[in-house]
């Protein structure tokens, strides 16, 4: 296939002053996007004189993704002077991790204000722009923590999964201006992982061996309503299925359920739902009620 050329592309990497966001901008950059780099202070500045030095295009935009009027005086500021904005990788974030036991209310909240509103906030910045571009890719960057669950992280993993959620219904909403929405699950070795994995196999999870990824999912051919994993060179879908299960109708009880237990979790021909209806409608088939879609 042709190399994904981004020229002309407007890109904006919340987060971007270290880590992944880093290695997602400097590659967008490369591929000749114009990046605007956000994150919290001067780290932004220092990526952006990284990728001017290499001949690539970028700005700075610094805000928090959690304030919302921040973001949208940075959003229409790169509108006024680049007239579009093609590309948002929501990416900033911060762990606050403790057992739950342990976790005070205003840490579950800041984190579900960074990932979650932060996230929000960008994305509804950028929607009308690209809605009316008719042109639009979006990557909500969740985590295994919130697809599979972490000790220690449900303030974090709660926040990822809303990321899933968030990116399936914009995706829905999208489809008609070509603003596909997809999802990353990357694992990468930044101080976000210190401490977690043993320094030798941490040094296989280089970022910039997760940005291939967002640059498949921000490319012209993106996929749509995709979570792609990536760490260590390796790539993978995770999907949301739904068995066949099990059909009791009005004779429908707590024990029966239990008991046929193994049956409705079965995975012999489980499916991946395209939109929430799909679950009423896969239910009044098996109760054998047929209607016209
Ligand atoms: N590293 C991993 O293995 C891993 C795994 C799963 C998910 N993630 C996710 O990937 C993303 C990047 O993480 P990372 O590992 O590069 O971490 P990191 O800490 O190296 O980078 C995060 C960046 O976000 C910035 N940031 C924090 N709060 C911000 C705010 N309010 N506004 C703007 N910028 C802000 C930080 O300054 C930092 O530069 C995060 O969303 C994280 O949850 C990472």
């Amino acid at each position: 296939m042709s190399k994904i050329d981004l020229n002309g592309r407007v890109a904006i990497v919340t987060g971007a002053g270290g880590g992944l966001g880093r290695a997602h901008a400097l590659l967008l950059a490369s591929r000749g996007a114009q990046v605007i780099v956000n994150d919290l202070g001067d780290a932004a500045d220092a990526v952006v004189a990284e990728i001017s030095a290499t001949g690539g295009k970028a700005r700075a935009g610094k805000c928090s993704v959690a304030d919302a009027e921040a973001v949208q005086a940075m959003v229409d500021a790169v509108l006024a002077e680049f007239g579009r904005i093609d590309i948002l990788i929501n990416n900033a974030g911060i762990l606050r991790d403790k057992s739950f036991a342990k976790m005070e209310l205003a840490d579950f909240r800041l984190v579900l204000d960074v990932h979650l509103m932060g996230s929000v906030n960008c994305t509804r910045a950028v929607w009308n722009a690209m809605r009316e571009q008719q042109y639009g890719r979006i990557v909500m960057t969740t985590s295994c923590s919130g697809l599979f669950g972490n000790f220690g992280q449900a303030n974090y993993a709660a926040a990822k999964m809303g990321l899933v959620g968030l990116m399936q219904t914009l995706g829905i909403e999208g489809e008609k201006h070509d603003i596909r929405v997809n999802c990353l699950a990357p694992t990468g070795a930044t101080r976000m992982m210190e401490g977690i994995l043993p320094p030798e196999q941490l040094s296989k999870f280089k970022p910039e061996l997760v940005s291939p990824a967002v640059l498949a999912l921000v490319s012209e051919q993106a996929p749509k309503r995709a979570i792609l994993s990536a760490g260590a060179g390796s790539f993978e879908l995770v999907q949301l299925t739904m068995t066949q299960g099990i059909a009791l109708g009005e004779a429908a009880t707590a024990e029966a359920i239990l008991q046929q237990w193994n049956a409705l979790a079965s995975r012999d021909q489980d499916f991946v739902p395209t939109q929430g209806f799909d679950q009423a409608r896969h239910e009044l088939r098996k109760g054998g009620f047929h209607f016209e879609a």
